[in-house]
């Protein structure tokens, strides 16, 4: 049995002790400054051990994998330690706050032969799995574009502005359903609070073939939206997260472009068909990411969440943020 430590146990924590649990992992220590979150924690598990100091945890020989769920500024000090201290990691999203750090995350992790990977956890859902699928299965033929919509009131972050905190997971998605990566970045973004953290932000990715991938997010709309369009040649897809059940509808909906020559100009046909809603996989995404990392682990197994793809992640981030601090400026990569 792999023993654990779950380090950080504010809002994102206790979905990781109990994924665990459920695993069958044993959560040998909970970690956090914070009085109160650990007397949260002896009153939902008695029988876990609570400390207070991250460095006597990541001593503690018996430990063989942590699962960090702190501030992200804390990711790349703690992490670096956590594997330096022998401990197989994953880490929440963003893996840390830049490219490089990344990558020196990801050299020492192959150095000292620790799995790395960051939880994108919707790269575990049934949605993002069905899309990726009939991506693969060219059941909506060449794709076009990726627009997503991430927007709610709050909740302001203080270490990291909007981008960092909600766009990990659209450009997770989009850079594993894609399987490919962006040229360059325009980014725009705006801070109301005065304290130069952006809480609304467009980003455009653009790449070297006829795609496009554009991502809006903001901490200050009055309602939640979450919501992904795919344009396909053949189908369109619509993701709304929202949606209890129906979270996935493929429309067989298009347009072809028709020359005419008589009158030298563009005619288009639209075609709009049938509605498709797929049974997806319901089952618990953390529960998917707490198996992937047993299985890296344990056998060695690349995850889907792999330090790489979260680093081709970071460095999207990056580069959006550079651009929105030079005035929507196109960055390349
Ligand atoms: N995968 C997801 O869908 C998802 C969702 C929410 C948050 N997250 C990620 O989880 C991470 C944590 O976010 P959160 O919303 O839980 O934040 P949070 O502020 O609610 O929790 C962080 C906890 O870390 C503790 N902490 C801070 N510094 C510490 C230190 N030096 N030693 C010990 N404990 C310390 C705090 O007391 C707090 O309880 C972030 O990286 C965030 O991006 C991921």
């Amino acid at each position: 049995m792999i023993n654990v430590a779950v380090i950080g146990y504010g809002y994102w924590g206790p979905n990781l002790v109990r994924n665990f649990l459920s695993a069958g992992c044993h959560v040998k220590t909970v970690v956090d400054m914070n009085e109160n979150r650990l007397f949260a924690l002896k009153k939902a598990y008695p029988f876990i051990e609570s400390s207070m100091d991250i460095d006597s945890t990541l001593a503690d020989t018996q430990i063989d994998a942590v699962a960090i769920a702190l501030p992200v500024t804390l990711h790349y000090p703690i992490v670096k330690k956590a594997l330096l201290a022998g401990k197989h990691v994953v880490v929440e999203k963003p893996m840390t706050k830049s490219a490089a750090t990344s990558r020196e995350l990801i050299d020492i992790a192959l150095r000292e032969k620790k799995v790395l990977m960051c939880d994108h956890t919707f790269l575990y859902t049934g949605a993002v799995r069905k899309i990726s699928q009939l991506i693969k299965d060219e059941q909506l033929g060449s794709i076009e574009y990726f627009d997503s919509v991430r927007i709610n009131l709050g909740l302001f972050q203080s270490d990291i502005n909007v981008i960092w905190d909600l766009a990990p997971h659209d450009i997770s998605i989009l850079n594993y359903i894609m399987e490919k990566s962006p040229t360059s970045i325009v980014a725009t973004g705006l801070s109301h609070t005065g304290n130069d953290m952006e809480d609304i932000a467009y980003l455009t990715m653009l790449y070297d073939d006829n795609f496009i991938a554009h991502a809006s997010v903001s901490w200050v709309s009055p309602v939640k939206i979450r919501k992904v369009l795919i344009g396909g040649t053949k189908n369109m897809v619509v993701y709304d997260d929202i949606e209890p059940t129906e979270k996935i509808k493929i429309y067989d909906s298009g347009y072809r472009i028709k020359s005419d020559e008589d009158q030298k100009k563009m005619r288009i046909d639209y075609r709009t068909g049938d509605i498709f809603i797929p049974k997806i996989d319901t089952t618990e995404a953390l529960s998917g990411m707490v198996t992937d990392f047993m299985q890296a682990i344990d056998k060695g197994r690349k995850p889907v969440s792999d330090a790489e793809l979260s680093l081709s992640v970071v460095t999207i981030l990056e580069a959006a943020e550079k651009s929105i601090k030079n005035h929507g400026k196109e960055v390349k990569l």
